[in-house]
């Protein structure tokens, strides 16, 4: 397969949505069984023999015995762009059609951005033997038809000895040093709360300044603080969703719930940020009259990938012609799940202008050959043992 047809899967699949208009597609929604239709067609194609394990993961084999897993994410964040991890399920797809000189099992995994249920990574999380076990999570799985009951047969099989995740970068370095691809060696760790201000709702017009308990004021001073610390302690953290009940225009706000992404290299440096940012809020509520709640969502370590696997995959770019760059990731991704269980590597494609999380996502077709190309090379010279 080359770069034009691979490209136009990820278009096709992007039109399987949420939202008209837009490429909105959450964990185990609808339009997750018309890509798992399209997919489950390609992966046949290519010679597959395909299911769908109870996390909602689509699982594709090619060949027997020891193999190479190949993946990425399905899902999207609200009003994504059509690459972000689908892109590392057509690579896998694509790599497969040129019948491999082992066996490769191909992943699409069922959720990894953490937007409907606020907690990320819930498919690639069923294949390390640590599932998701939320009731909203569970009744999901039991609506798309699957059996919650099946999650421990979603394990990564023993026969895996390595797994490699092509992902766009969403980020600016490879646009910036005007390379095509980069070699990743570490993914930074992240935790993510929510913050809840319980307020009292009441009249905008009658009712003093003096005497209000504001949940969105509360909320507004919290995320400022958020911004000020994460540039204090040189960490990113960001709020990004905020839902205001009662939500009128002549109504005090009663309740703010507020999203906490924080992340970097760092475990301790993550851990240390969210503790001052609980410690702000708490004080914030107190002061302000309000109630907080703050409840962790998900914590997830900063993790390496497989040194070896990585130099395998860094001499694959350099045979392939490019220059084997290597850089850290600030994205999560479900390499460094996988990475708890199995030699993991990744190899980023240049997003132009590092654009991400957006519509204006793209990349760039001789970026999509460069990856393949080092791709073939890898499959060439790495074995599964
Ligand atoms: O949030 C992330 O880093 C990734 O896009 N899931
Ligand atoms: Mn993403
Ligand atoms: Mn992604």
């Amino acid at each position: 397969m080359q770069a034009d047809t691979l490209i136009h899967r990820c278009l096709t699949l992007a039109r399987f949505t949420e939202e008209t208009g837009h490429i909105t597609r959450t964990f185990l929604s609808p339009p997750m069984r018309e890509v798992h239709r399209e997919v489950t067609r390609w992966m046949q194609e290519a010679g597959m023999a395909v299911r769908v394990d109870a996390a909602g993961n689509i699982r594709g084999v090619y060949g027997r015995g020891p193999r190479l897993m190949i993946g990425s994410h399905l899902d999207t964040v609200p009003h994504a762009g059509p690459f972000d991890g689908i892109l590392g399920v057509m690579m896998g797809i694509a790599l497969v059609e040129e019948k491999p000189p082992f066996a490769v099992e191909v992943v699409g995994f069922s959720e990894e951005e953490g937007v409907r249920f606020r907690v990320p990574f819930i498919g690639s999380r069923a294949l390390v033997g640590d599932p998701v076990m939320d009731d909203s999570v569970l009744q999901a799985i039991r609506d798309f038809e699957l059996d919650p009951a099946e999650l421990p047969k979603a394990a990564v099989a023993r026969d895996v000895k390595g797994y490699l995740e092509f992902h766009i970068e969403q980020g600016p370095v490879l646009d910036q040093k005007n390379l095509p691809i980069g070699v990743v060696e570490a993914i930074v760790g992240q935790s993510r709360a929510e913050i809840q201000f319980q307020g009292k709702a009441g009249h905008a017009g009658t009712t003093p300044m003096t005497s209000r308990c504001d949940a969105l004021a509360a909320a507004a001073e919290g995320i400022g603080v958020v911004e000020r610390t994460a540039l204090e302690e040189g960490v990113v953290a960001t709020v990004g969703r905020l839902e205001v009940q009662p939500g009128a225009v002549n109504v005090i706000p009663g309740l703010a719930l507020a999203s906490l992404d924080v992340r970097h290299k760092n475990a301790k440096k993550i851990d240390k940020t969210m503790g001052m940012l609980q410690t702000s809020a708490e004080e914030i509520a107190k002061r302000r009259g309000v109630t907080g709640w703050w409840e962790l969502r998900s914590s997830q370590p900063p993790a390496e990938m497989n040194r070896l696997m990585t130099n395998v995959l860094a001499a694959a770019v350099k045979s392939a012609g490019h220059q084997p760059f290597r850089l850290s990731s600030g994205a999560g991704h479900d390499a460094m799940i996988l990475a708890r269980k199995v030699p993991a590597a990744m190899l980023f494609l240049r997003s132009p202008g590092g654009v991400s999380h957006h519509p204006a996502e793209t990349v760039d077709e001789y970026v999509v050959n460069a990856a393949l190309a080092a791709g073939r090379k890898f499959l060439e010279t790495w074995r599964p043992v």
